[in-house]
């Protein structure tokens, strides 16, 4: 089975009233704990790689890396490029074997995204790849820049129509409040997810995939455990999952999901080296990190994404 792109995954999605799971790999073992878990409940699955995903790790060996997990689980698996920052980036993974890419001009004035994202959407579509794009303004760090809730906006649903037919892109992402990182929302204050804004730009898109950025849900047990073991995170909040479960169900169809993933790996580890502080062979404790991933997807896939057994 080759990489392939998203468009039946999201057709059927769409219809089926689910959502793939997109998560951001960065190392074998989070490809790993990723796929293993996607393989046992027969999910279809998108991996992402940041441009700080390809600084780190380097983009052959982030490729090979997906091309073995390929091989290892016969999954459908899209290979996509996440908040591509620039045409060139965008070039570059899809020259590189990319099945898909983002590319994420939503901090340039509504013209300027228009003009780079068609340029992109040209390149990709040529090729075979398809395009993501961005509509609106999370808070949140990505790629480390920072945008605080100040300047993060709602997408405006009277923007989508001519947004979607001037690009010619082939999924949306919109922001209804979720945000990137550990600190989503104020501990003590109740998330609610923008419903009213989703059905309104779906109402304007019938059957169009839309895209969920920053959807870390930040389980507590998991919190705690860093805290427990030596780590400092203060007040950290994610998006409830209910609210996922139910965007799943509507016309999103692609859920993005990186922090919830850095905090099983990093809990595990914390814990690993405070309870065995004479170990130092790194197999011994990132296996329990790649087993920490797993559980965290396969919870993901079965009761936020509802996507398991859906290949
Ligand atoms: O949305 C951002 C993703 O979590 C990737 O983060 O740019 O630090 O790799 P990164
Ligand atoms: P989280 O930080 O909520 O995991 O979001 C990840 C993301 O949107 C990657 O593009
Ligand atoms: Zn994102």
């Amino acid at each position: 089975m080759p990489l392939v792109t998203s468009k039946e995954m999201f057709e059927k999605a769409y219809s089926g009233g689910y959502a793939i799971g997109a998560f951001n790999v960065n190392n074998m073992e989070i490809v790993q704990g990723i796929t293993e878990a996607a393989k046992e409940l027969e999910a279809p699955l998108i991996l992402q790689v940041s441009k700080g995903a390809r600084a780190y790790a380097n983009h052959t060996y982030l490729m090979k890396l997906v091309e073995a997990a390929i091989i290892e689980t016969g999954l459908p698996i899209v290979l996509h490029l996440d908040h591509g920052d620039s045409f060139e980036t965008c070039k570059s993974c899809i020259d590189g074997g990319f099945t898909s890419v983002m590319i994420d001009a939503s901090s340039k004035p509504f013209e300027e995204n228009i003009a780079i994202t068609r340029k992109v959407v040209e390149y990709a579509h040529d090729r075979g790849v398809v395009v993501e794009a961005e509509l609106g303004t999370l808070a949140g760090i990505e790629d480390e820049v920072k945008v605080s809730a100040e300047d993060s906006s709602y997408t405006r649903p009277e923007e989508v129509e001519e947004f979607v037919s001037r690009t010619g892109c082939d999924s949306l992402a919109i922001a209804i409040g979720t945000s990137h990182g550990a600190y989503k929302f104020k501990p003590g204050t109740k998330p609610q997810l923008r419903f009213d804004v989703l059905e309104e730009v779906s109402k304007r898109l019938p059957g169009f995939p839309i895209v969920l950025h920053g959807s870390s849900s930040v389980p507590q047990d998991l919190v705690a455990k860093v805290n427990k073991y030596g780590g400092a995170m203060p007040g950290a909040i994610g998006v409830p999952e209910d609210q996922l479960r139910h965007a799943a169900s509507l016309s999103v169809c692609k859920i993005n999901i990186d922090s919830d993933l850095r905090l099983a790996m990093t809990a595990t580890i914390r814990e690993f080296m405070a309870l065995h502080p004479e170990k130092f062979d790194p197999r011994e404790y990132l296996k329990p990190a790649r087993a920490a991933i797993k559980e965290v997807v396969a919870h993901k896939i079965v009761n936020v994404l509802g996507c398991d057994h859906k290949i």
